[in-house]
């Protein structure tokens, strides 16, 4: 009898042990699927913050929010946040010489001229021609030495001349010609391998020119007209006459610039300049960024790796100097 009772009080004891367990269980898993869900929420809640979240929200793609939070500091992202959808902002800081501190003006100005190129926007606004040739000026900073920027936006001074000038033989320039000593060496080399190549003698027309004598130039030019004399020659200060590194070529074989242009030595010259150091300034196609027509015959002296980047990159000088020196 006393057996028995011991046998039904173990049985009550185990299975009051299992409803237990059954109870722990269903907690443990109760608990569990609370603390995901809360883990969840707090997770979305988070991710409701992020920029991410928040452009997507305005339509922007995956694609094109992911560009503009890698391209854009949060002040600027904030910014966006407050317009509607602008497909330009996307286009703007996806071209490879985007420069953060003028996405505003790149946004504005594309605004204003919706015809142009993302391309042209980010090149006109980076040499500052959005503002207007010789409307906004700086000084140029000569530390750059070689590297001189000189265009519509930045002059010398009147009375600056580098301290290395060194006369031009007379056996390829015409008359008292002097140019920067670096210049001399590699316009002799390239001279001689147009010699050897083609079978004709580059000359150099014209070279350093001071203050003064732009200035004469200049004037002259506009004689005939100011919208003429400002697409040919640069006013005083502003021509990279006066930095001693640039240099006006045509050959004896073909003296006129119309006659040079033509010329297989030209065409030479165009491919193979940079590895002297030289780049063909004034471009054609480039016209609205450099503020020239194109010339030809006008090269300038910037070193032997930025004139072979120039040249591979396909920009002007004045693009090179906006993004790679200018801060
Ligand atoms: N012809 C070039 C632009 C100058 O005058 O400097
Ligand atoms: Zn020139």
């Amino acid at each position: 009898m006393v057996k028995r009772k011991k046998k039904k009080k173990r049985l009550r004891l185990k299975s009051s042990f299992k409803r237990f367990l059954i109870y722990f269980t269903f907690f443990i898993i109760m608990f569990i699927y609370t603390i995901n869900e809360s883990i969840k929420i707090v997770e979305e809640f988070k991710y409701k913050e992020t920029y991410e979240y928040k452009i997507l929200e305005k339509g922007y793609s995956k694609k094109e929010t992911t560009k503009l939070i890698e391209k854009l500091s949060s002040d600027k992202l904030d910014q966006i946040l407050t317009k509607k959808y602008n497909e330009s902002y996307y286009q703007i800081v996806n071209q490879k010489y985007y420069k953060e501190k003028y996405f505003d003006k790149y946004v504005e100005y594309k605004e204003y001229h919706e015809k142009t190129t993302y391309e042209d926007v980010i090149a006109l606004v980076n040499v500052h021609a959005n503002a207007g040739w010789y409307n906004e000026t700086y000084k140029s900073n000569i530390d750059n030495n070689y590297l001189v920027i000189v265009n519509k936006f930045y002059y010398l001074d009147s009375n600056y001349e580098r301290t290395d000038l060194q006369n031009v033989s007379l056996q390829y320039s015409y008359a008292g010609n002097k140019v920067a000593s670096i210049v001399i060496e590699n316009f002799e080399n390239m001279r001689n391998d147009v010699n050897e190549a083609l079978g004709v003698r580059l000359m150099i027309n014209s070279s350093y020119r001071p203050y003064k004598s732009q200035e004469e130039i200049y004037n002259e030019y506009k004689k005939i007209s100011l919208k003429y004399a400002d697409s040919y020659a640069a006013r005083p200060g502003f021509s990279e006459h006066q930095t001693g590194l640039a240099i006006d070529i045509t050959s004896l074989e073909h003296k006129t610039a119309n006659e040079f242009k033509e010329s297989e030595e030209y065409a030479w010259l165009k491919d193979n300049c940079y590895k002297y150091g030289f780049i063909l300034r004034y471009p054609e196609g480039k016209e609205h960024i450099t503020g020239y027509n194109t010339e030809s015959w006008h090269f300038r002296y910037v070193g032997y790796d930025v004139a072979k980047q120039i040249y591979e990159e396909n920009i002007t000088f004045d693009e090179y100097y906006a993004y790679y020196i200018e801060k």
